[in-house]
C-alpha cells in the first residue's frame, strides 16, 4: 500500500492532522493500535483554548461544539477558603471552551469517515523504516497478515508511550524531563455542576480541581500519590475528601452524585527536541507532555498538526522543504511557553510534600496566589497564558 502521509496514532493529533491534509487534497493512511471504542471512551482532556475552537471554526468542525460546548469567561482560584475570579474575556478580550477530548474525538472520526481515506484500528507490531531517506516505509500487522505502508512521510502522532519517538537514534534527540511527587485522582460523576466556572483550589490537604462536562456531569479531581491505588479509593473516601478540599468558607461545594468513572493519572513535563528526524515528524504528546494543570496538552496537539499540515502544504505545492524546515522551532516555541505555565500553575497549586520541611513553600505559594488574585498585572498574564496565543 502507498499514500502520501503515513500517520501513526488515530488520536486527536493523528486524526486532526488526517482531516487538515485531506482538505489540502493530500493523502493519509492512519494506523493505530486500539480499537476505534477504545480511543473515543479514554476519559481526558477538557478545555479547548479560543484558537482550537478557531481552528476547528475554520475547517468544519465547530458544528457539535458550539452546540454541545460550554464557553467559560473566566476560572476560579480558590485558596484558605475563598472564591477568586479571574475573567478572562475582561482581560484578554478572549475565552475557553470546555468540551471532552472524547467528544472532540467522535466528531473527528465522523469527519474523517466521510473522507472515505483509511484509517486501520488494533493494529500490532508497528515498525518505521528508511525515514532518513526519501522513501520511509511503516510496517505492522493487521488482521494476522503482515503489510507495509510506502510513504513519503511519517508523521509520529502516537502519544508518549508511542513507537514514534523511541524510533528516532538516541544521538539526534534530546529530552527535557521533570517529574512531579504526586497524580491526579480523576471522576466523571453524575452532578450538575455547582459553578458555572472551573475551581482551581489550593489547600493543606493538597490540590483539587472542580470541572464538568455538561449541564448534567461534573468532572473533579484531587491530588494524590503518584502510584496511588484507585482501588483503595471508595465512592464515599473520595467524596469526603473532594468536599474537605473544595467547600469555601461560604458554604459553596461541589454536587455530590454517582461516580460514573475513575481514575488515576502521572504528571510529567517532558519535551523532545527536535521534533523531527529525516522525514518523520512527532506531534502532540510523541513530542511532549505537560502536566494537565495548565490544559494545555490538547490544544498544543492541535497547533502542532496544523503546523506539520501547512508545512507539508507547501511541500506539495511547491517542493520548497522551508517550512518542513522550521516546524519543530515553530512548535517548540508555544511547546515551551506552555511548559513554563504548566509548571508554573502546578508549582503554586499542588503541595510538594507533607513535612515541616515545606512550611516556607507553603507560605510562599499563599503569597503567589495572593498576589495573583489582588493584581490585574498578575491575573492578565495567567488569562493570556490560559486562554493561549492563536494557532492560525
Ligand atoms: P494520544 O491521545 O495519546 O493519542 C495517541 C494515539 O496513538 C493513541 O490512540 C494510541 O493508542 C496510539 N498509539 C500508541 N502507540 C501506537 C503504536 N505503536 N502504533 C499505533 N498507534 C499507537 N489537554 C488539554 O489540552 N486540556 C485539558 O483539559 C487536558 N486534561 C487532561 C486530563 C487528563 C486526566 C489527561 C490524562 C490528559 C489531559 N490533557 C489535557 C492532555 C490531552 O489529553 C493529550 O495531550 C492529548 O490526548 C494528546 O493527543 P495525541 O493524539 O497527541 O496523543
Ligand atoms: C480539565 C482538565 C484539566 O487538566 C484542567 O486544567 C482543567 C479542566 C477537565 O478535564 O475538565
Amino acid at each position: 500500500m502507498k499514500t502520501q502521509v503515513g500517520i501513526v496514532g488515530g488520536g486527536p493529533s493523528g486524526l486532526l492532522l488526517a482531516h487538515l491534509l485531506h482538505l489540502k487534497g493530500i493523502d493519509s493512511v492512519v494506523l493505530e493500535a486500539r480499537s476505534e471504542e477504545y480511543v473515543v471512551d479514554r476519559v481526558r482532556a477538557g478545555v479547548l483554548e479560543q484558537g482550537m475552537v478557531d481552528l476547528l471554526d475554520a475547517i468544519g468542525l465547530g458544528v457539535r461544539m458550539h452546540r454541545e460546548g460550554l464557553v467559560h469567561h473566566g476560572i476560579n482560584i480558590s485558596f484558605n477558603g475563598t472564591l477568586h475570579n479571574i475573567n478572562f474575556h475582561e482581560l484578554t478580550g478572549r475565552a475557553i471552551t470546555v468540551y471532552g477530548q472524547n467528544e472532540l474525538q467522535k466528531d473527528l472520526n465522523q469527519a474523517h469517515r466521510q473522507t472515505g481515506r483509511p484509517v486501520y484500528y488494533e493494529v500490532e507490531n508497528l515498525t518505521l523504516h528508511d525515514f532518513d531517506s526519501p522513501a520511509p516505509k511503516i510496517r505492522y500487522r493487521y488482521n494476522d497478515s503482515d503489510h507495509e505502508l510506502e510513504c513519503d512521510f511519517i508523521a509520529g502522532c502516537d502519544g508518549f508511550h508511542g513507537i514514534s519517538r523511541p524510533s528516532i537514534p538516541a544521538s539526534a534527540i534530546q529530552h527535557f524531563e521533570r517529574e512531579y511527587p504526586f497524580g491526579w485522582l480523576g471522576i466523571l460523576a453524575e452532578a450538575a455542576p455547582a459553578s458555572e466556572e472551573l475551581v482551581y483550589t489550593w489547600t493543606e490537604r493538597g490540590f483539587s480541581l472542580f470541572s464538568m462536562r455538561s449541564p448534567k456531569i461534573t468532572r473533579l479531581y484531587l491530588q494524590c500519590a503518584p502510584d496511588e491505588d484507585i482501588n483503595q479509593w471508595s465512592d464515599d473516601r473520595i467524596w469526603s475528601e473532594l468536599l474537605r478540599r473544595l467547600t469555601t468558607k461560604d458554604g459553596w461545594k461541589p454536587n455530590v452524585g454517582p461516580i460514573l468513572q475513575k481514575g488515576v493519572t502521572g504528571m510529567r513535563s517532558f519535551v523532545a527536541e527536535p521534533m523531527q528526524f529525516g522525514r518523520l515528524y512527532l506531534a502532540g504528546d510523541a513530542a511532549h507532555i505537560v502536566p494537565p494543570t495548565g490544559a494545555k496538552g490538547l490544544n498544543l496537539a492541535g497547533a502542532d498538526v496544523y503546523a506539520l499540515s501547512q508545512a507539508l502544504a507547501e511541500f506539495y505545492k511547491s517542493g520548497s522543504e522551508s517550512l518542513l524546515g522550521e516546524y519543530s522551532s515553530t512548535c517548540l516555541r508555544r511547546v515551551w511557553r506552555a511548559q513554563r505555565f504548566s509548571w508554573w500553575m502546578t508549582s503554586m497549586l499542588h503541595v510538594f510534600g507533607f513535612g515541616d520541611d515545606t512550611a516556607f513553600d507553603r507560605r510562599r505559594q499563599l503569597a503567589e496566589l495572593d498576589y495573583l488574585t489582588s493584581s490585574r498585572a498578575a491575573m492578565t498574564s495567567l488569562a493570556e497564558n490560559y486562554v493561549g496565543f492563536p494557532i492560525i
